[in-house]
C-alpha cells in the first residue's frame, strides 16, 4: 500500500494548475544515493563550502549553545554532521543525537556513523516528515536543533515562515538553531551547481517519475520529460523543472488520477533559494529566534539563533 500523504501530495501537485511535486518524495533510496553523489560533484560548492564552515565553527557554537541534545532536521547521511559533534563530545557536554529525516536509507547511514564515531552517545534516529516535528521528548536541555544543507532553501516564502515559526514554537528559552543557507552568488555557478555536465542531478531531479511508477502504478515515460534549472533573479532561487516534451497522457493509478500534459508544460519540483547574509536574520529574529552568530564566506553562512525568552 502506498504512503497515503504521497497520494494526497500527487493528487493535489499533479491534480492541479500550475503542476508540482513536494521535495520530500525526491528522496527514495535511490534518490538518497543520487544525493549523495551530487554533494561529492565538483560543482556543487555548498557541501564543501558549509563543511569548511562547520570545521571552523563548530567549538564556538558547542560554547556559546551550550547544548547537550542535538536534534538534526533532514540529516541525510550526517557526513558533515560528524565535525560539529566532535566539537560537542570534546568540550564534554553531548549526552544525545536524533538525527530526523524521511529517508530510511540516510538515517540508518547516520546513525552507524555517529555510534561508530561516538559509541558512547544516545544515538535516536527518527524516521518523520520534519514539518509536522515536535523535538518535546528530546532531552536533556539545552537543545541544539541542526538545519543545515541549506534544505530552508527548498520552502516556498509563506512554507519558510512556518516552518521557522514551528521550530521556534517547540524550542525553549536556551535552545538554539544552528542554521545553513546557501548565498546569492554569481548566476553561472549558480545554474553550473544545478546541471552538471555528468547530468546526476538531472538523474536525481527525474528519479521522481520513476518512484511514482513504482509506489503508485504510474506510466510515466521518462524520456518524455527534460530537465529544466531556472534562475528565478526575481525570488532569487533556482527553480528545478520538468518540462514535457510532447503532449501526453500519464496514468497514476495508485492515486486514482490521469493527469494530461501539453507540449512544454512543466512540473516544479523543487526550488532552491539563495539568500543576502541580512534576511536570514531578520527571519529568524521576526520568530523569537536571536541570531547570536554568523559564520560566513562568500558562498555560504551558517547562523547560530538562541531562543528568547
Ligand atoms: N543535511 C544533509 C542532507 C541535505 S538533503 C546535508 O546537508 O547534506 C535534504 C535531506 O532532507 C534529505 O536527506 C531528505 O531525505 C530530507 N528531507 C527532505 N524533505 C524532508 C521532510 N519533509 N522531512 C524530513 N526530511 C526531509
Ligand atoms: N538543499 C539542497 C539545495 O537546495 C538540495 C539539493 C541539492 C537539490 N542539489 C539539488 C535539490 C539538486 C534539487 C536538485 O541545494
Amino acid at each position: 500500500m502506498a504512503d497515503p500523504q504521497l497520494i494526497d501530495d500527487v493528487r493535489a501537485g499533479l491534480g492541479g494548475q500550475p503542476k508540482s511535486l513536494a521535495p520530500r518524495w525526491l528522496y527514495d533510496d535511490a534518490g538518497t544515493a543520487l544525493f549523495d553523489e551530487i554533494t561529492r560533484l565538483p560543482e556543487y560548492y555548498p557541501t564543501e563550502a558549509e563543511r569548511a564552515l562547520l570545521a571552523g565553527s563548530a567549538a564556538d557554537v558547542a560554547e556559546v549553545s551550550g547544548a547537550r541534545a542535538i536534534v538534526e532536521l533532514g540529516s541525510g547521511t550526517a557526513d558533515k554532521t560528524m565535525t560539529l559533534l566532535a566539537a560537542f563530545d570534546a568540550a564534554g557536554l553531548l549526552t544525545s543525537y536524533m538525527p530526523l529525516d524521511v529517508s530510511t536509507e540516510a538515517l540508518d547511514r547516520a546513525a552507524e556513523r555517529a555510534l561508530e564515531r561516538f559509541p558512547r552517545l544516545a544515538v535516536a534516529p527518527h524516521l518523520a516528515d520534519f514539518s509536522g516535528y515536535l523535538p518535546a521528548a528530546v532531552d536533556p536541555q539545552p537543545r541544539l536543533v541542526a538545519f543545515l544543507g541549506s534544505t530552508i532553501g527548498n520552502f516556498l516564502p509563506a512554507e519558510r515562515r512556518a516552518f521557522l515559526e514551528h521550530v521556534s514554537a517547540s524550542l525553549r528559552p536556551g535552545d538554539s538553531l544552528l542554521l545553513g543557507t546557501d548565498l546569492v552568488k554569481p548566476v553561472d555557478r549558480l545554474v553550473r551547481a544545478y546541471d552538471d555536465p555528468g547530468g546526476v542531478t538531472e538523474r536525481f531531479i527525474l528519479n521522481v517519475l520513476t518512484m511514482l511508477n513504482r509506489e503508485l502504478g504510474a506510466d510515466f515515460q521518462v524520456d518524455d520529460f527534460a530537465y529544466v534549472p531556472l534562475w528565478d533573479a526575481r525570488n532569487r532561487r533556482m527553480d528545478l523543472r520538468l518540462r514535457a516534451r510532447r503532449s501526453h497522457q500519464v496514468r497514476i493509478p495508485g492515486a486514482a488520477l490521469a493527469v494530461a500534459f501539453f507540449e512544454g508544460e512543466e512540473i516544479r519540483v523543487e526550488v532552491s533559494t539563495k539568500f543576502h547574509l541580512d534576511e536570514v536574520g531578520a527571519e529568524l529574529k521576526a520568530v523569537g529566534l536571536e541570531p547570536v552568530r554568523v559564520y560566513s564566506d562568500d558562498d555560504f553562512a551558517l547562523t547560530l539563533a538562541l531562543r528568547t525568552p
